[in-house]
């Protein structure tokens, strides 16, 4: 089933879930890494890939929003108790946030640095920058928010995966394995 049923999650929500949390991570990975290189033609390579995969999560996640509106919400087991209920809506609309903010702040370092070097995504097509006036001080507050930002994102994401993780192994209540596209669903309210 490709939408998604009050039972449990359909194959488009599955995809984009596990696509652009490995996307995410390899991200976050290569934004730390890219700024330690000292070889300047790598460096600037890395950016451009990395300037890539964040247009990328930035389309996809839209697209993801838009699927998720359209489509019902898998319902929790009967017995989470309202406390879960709302930590668990907030992360995941914290998450909704942060992967369309994250990419739109990125793009914004890439939109104010002086030294306007064009975005070329995929070495494909060169994307517009965003209308923001060029400073130095603009890129660097700017690097400062997504940095700041790109922290507070991994530690959303492992308190996402802790909370997987307890559903699994603690409360052996089948929302991970529904998110896998297996298992029978949920004892839902
Ligand atoms: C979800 C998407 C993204 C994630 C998770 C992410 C993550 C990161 C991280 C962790 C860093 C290192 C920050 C630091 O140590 O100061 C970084 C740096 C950077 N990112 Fe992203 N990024 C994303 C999207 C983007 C996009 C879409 C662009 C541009 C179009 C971009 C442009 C940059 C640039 C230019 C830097 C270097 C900043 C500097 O020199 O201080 N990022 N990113
Ligand atoms: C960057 C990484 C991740 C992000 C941004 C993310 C984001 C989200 C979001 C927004 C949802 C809400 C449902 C939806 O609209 O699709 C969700 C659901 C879920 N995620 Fe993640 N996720 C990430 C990684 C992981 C990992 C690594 C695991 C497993 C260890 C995981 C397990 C789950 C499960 C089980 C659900 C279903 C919860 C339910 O049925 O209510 N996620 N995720």
């Amino acid at each position: 089933m490709l939408r998604n049923t009050r039972l449990g999650y359909g194959w488009v929500a599955i995809a984009l879930h596990w696509t652009i949390a490995v996307l995410i991570v390899g991200q976050w990975t290569l934004g730390k890494m890219m700024k330690s290189i000292a070889d300047q033609r790598l460096s600037f390579d890395l950016i451009q890939w990395h300037k890539s995969f964040g247009l990328l999560i930035l389309a996809l996640a839209f697209f993801r929003l838009v699927w998720r509106l359209a489509n019902p919400r898998p319902a929790l087991p009967a017995e989470t108790s309202g406390l879960e209920r709302q930590a668990a809506g907030w992360t995941h609309r914290a998450l909704y946030a942060l992967m369309i903010v994250m990419p739109l702040t990125g793009w914004a370092i890439a939109s104010t640095t002086v030294l306007e070097i064009p975005t070329l995504a995929f070495y494909l097509f060169i994307v517009p920058d965003l209308p923001l006036t060029r400073s130095d001080a603009a890129e660097a507050l700017w690097a400062s928010v997504h940095d700041v930002l790109g922290w507070v994102l991994l530690g959303l994401v492992l308190l996402h995966v802790l909370a997987a993780l307890r559903h699994h192994f603690l409360l052996h209540d089948g929302v991970l394995v529904r998110m896998l596209g297996a298992g029978p669903p949920v004892n839902r309210e």
